[in-house]
């Protein structure tokens, strides 16, 4: 069996090259048509601001931050958010997944999932929550994953040029 074409690592920090890359990876993402909090256009300064912004919670240990790379920079990442309620220090949401389009359908998705599951397992979480596009890429990937629907709240977000998308909520038991 081949290596995969990429690497997985969690990041502790970020420096403005690692910023900058992952602002790059938002911005094919909502160009791409992918429903991930941004609408169309989405500015350089708004992605990297957003990043910015995941940095100091990496930083503070309130969010887990996976990266992708391969030989042609970043392109691939997820994220685990720790920073919920005191009486849920059990679980955390799994957020932001994004894989360039240049590197989709080679299996670097679910390899993430995987890595974003192990990484909780390791910090003591029992309990992963997301939610995705009703049957979008991202719903397929979970489902295919062993992820459990839980439901769909309609109209719930509006896709990056204004239509509205229903959302579909999953659960992973660790
Ligand atoms: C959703 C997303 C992360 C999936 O990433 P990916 O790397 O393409 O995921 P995978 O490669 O694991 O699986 C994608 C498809 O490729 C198929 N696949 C996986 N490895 C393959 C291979 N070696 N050869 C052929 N097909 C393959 C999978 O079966 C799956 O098929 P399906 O979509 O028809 O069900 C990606 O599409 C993305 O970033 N989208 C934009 C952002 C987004 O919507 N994120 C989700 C937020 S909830």
């Amino acid at each position: 069996m081949s290596a995969s074409p990429w690497s997985l690592r969690r990041l502790h920090s970020l420096d403005d090259a690692q910023i900058h890359a992952l602002a790059d990876l938002l911005i094919d993402c909502v160009e791409g048509g992918a429903s991930v909090s941004f609408m169309h256009p989405l500015t350089r300064e708004r992605a990297v601001n957003f990043w910015r912004h995941v940095a100091q919670g990496v930083t503070a240990g309130e969010r887990a931050l996976l990266v992708a790379e391969d030989a042609q920079g970043m392109c691939g990442t997820v994220q685990l958010i720790f920073d919920l309620p005191e009486n849920q220090p059990h679980r955390a949401d799994l957020v932001k997944m994004l894989v360039h389009g240049r590197t989709r359908r080679q299996g670097l998705g679910a390899a993430l999932l995987r890595a974003a599951e192990s990484t909780a397992r390791e910090c003591g979480k029992t309990l992963l929550v997301l939610d995705a596009v009703t049957g979008g890429d991202g719903a397929r990937l979970y489902e295919r994953n062993g992820w459990v629907r839980v439901g769909d709240i309609p109209g719930y977000a509006l896709m990056p040029k204004g239509e509205p998308c229903g959302t579909t909520f999953y659960y992973r038991k660790l």
